[in-house]
């Protein structure tokens, strides 16, 4: 047995990670990488070195344990030198990397930077990945196909499958071969785990917080901390019909906004389909009572909400009113009904999840 699989039984018969037959098949897969992974150390530069192996792209819904396999082979894995990195901060460092060869004038910036990060990482664990802004869009083909001719090992985690990154991006053909050299360079393995197991953690606890206090701000941080292992998320950019949707934080298939920032600007229904298309769970903090003074930022409530609950997106939410109360007078509070009726149902066990385990 390999180390990988040895150390999953031996968490599992500690107690401390459930059986999970789907995640040990996967265990199992990152054992063969292990094996075949390049070694570090004087021995490697005198042979010539065998061809690297096929990196893994491992994928499926969020908390499953992807990161969690991943961050084992990480740590088990000889190769050196290693780089674990999530993959928006990974592609913040190539841009600014890129920018810093442009200004002394490289040509073709993308292929030099391709060759220092395959320097520094032999082996490349990815986690998150996820393409949304077209900058990186179009360069990630040719930077990969960078990284993997120059021998570095990829390993990736993403919530989507290869098919479904940048799914309506602009200019989507130009990414496809990406997409292609992902299907041809990596195995692509998904982890069909039938658990979540981070919404076990919401188990129990409200989602829908009344009134905005310290108290209820404080409610969401926690959960927001439970769902994400994460303090503060990454802001993200999402493109949109050639405009940037900007997210504020964005952190294990989770979005967090202001209701300001969601329904007071001059955002729209491909906007929040954006969000529903990325993200499983938002946090939406201070919804606020709605005069009927305020029917613009009600329509665009109503749409986000209809868009969330046609999306199966989970709320997690503030608000100064419960939400029959939210916008009991004005132009189409009557048709406001339909989205109390939602966020009723959206904080109910069973929107979450039946199968939630306490974790
Ligand atoms: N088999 C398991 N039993 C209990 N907890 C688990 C199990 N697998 C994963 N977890 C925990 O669930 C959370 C989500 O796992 P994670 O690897 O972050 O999921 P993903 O990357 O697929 O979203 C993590 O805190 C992880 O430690
Ligand atoms: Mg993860």
């Amino acid at each position: 047995m390999g180390t990988i699989l040895a150390e999953y039984d031996r968490r599992r018969d500690a107690g401390l990670i459930r059986p999970d037959a789907a995640q040990r098949a996967v265990a199992a897969r990152l054992d063969e990488l292990t094996a075949q992974a390049p070694a570090s150390g004087l021995f490697a530069r005198f042979r010539k070195p065998p061809p690297p192996p096929k990196g893994l792209y491992i994928h499926g819904e969020v908390g499953r344990g992807k990161t969690m396999l991943m961050d084992l082979f990480y740590e088990t894995v000889e190769t050196a030198p290693k780089r674990r990195v999530h993959f928006h901060a990974f592609m913040q460092d190539v841009h600014r990397r890129l920018h810093d060869a442009r200004q002394s004038h490289t040509q073709d910036a993308i292929a030099p930077v391709a060759r220092a990060l395959a320097k520094e990482a032999r082996l490349l664990c990815l986690d998150e990945m996820q393409i949304t802004d077209i900058a990186d869009a179009m360069i990630v083909g040719r930077l990969f196909e960078g990284l993997l001719a120059a021998g570095t090992v990829i390993v990736t985690t993403s919530n989507l499958g290869p098919d479904q990154l940048y799914k309506n991006g602009l200019n989507r053909q130009l990414f496809e071969p990406f997409i292609a050299l992902i299907k041809q360079r990596l195995d692509v393995i998904s982890l069909d785990s039938p658990t979540d197991y981070r919404l076990g953690r919401v188990k129990a606890h409200e989602t829908f917080l009344t009134p905005i206090s310290g108290q209820t701000d404080a409610r969401l941080q926690d959960l927001w901390q439970r769902l994400t292992d994460t303090e503060k998320g990454q802001p993200l950019d999402i493109d949109v019909l050639g405009r940037k949707l900007h997210v504020p934080q964005a952190a294990h298939g989770c979005a967090r906004f202001s209701f300001a920032e969601l329904c007071e600007q001059p955002l729209g229904p491909p906007d929040y389909l954006a969000l529903a298309q990325n993200f499983q769970i938002l946090f939406l903090e201070h919804i606020p009572q709605l005069n009927p003074d305020r029917r613009n930022e009600a329509r665009r409530f109503v749409l986000l909400i209809d868009t969330l609950y046609d999306g199966k997106v989970r709320l997690v939410a503030t608000s100064a009113q419960a939400p029959e109360a939210i916008y009991p007078a004005g132009d189409h509070a009557f048709e406001f009904g339909r989205t109390v009726s939602r966020l009723k149902e959206m904080q109910s066990a069973s929107w979450w999840g039946k199968k939630i385990v306490e974790t």
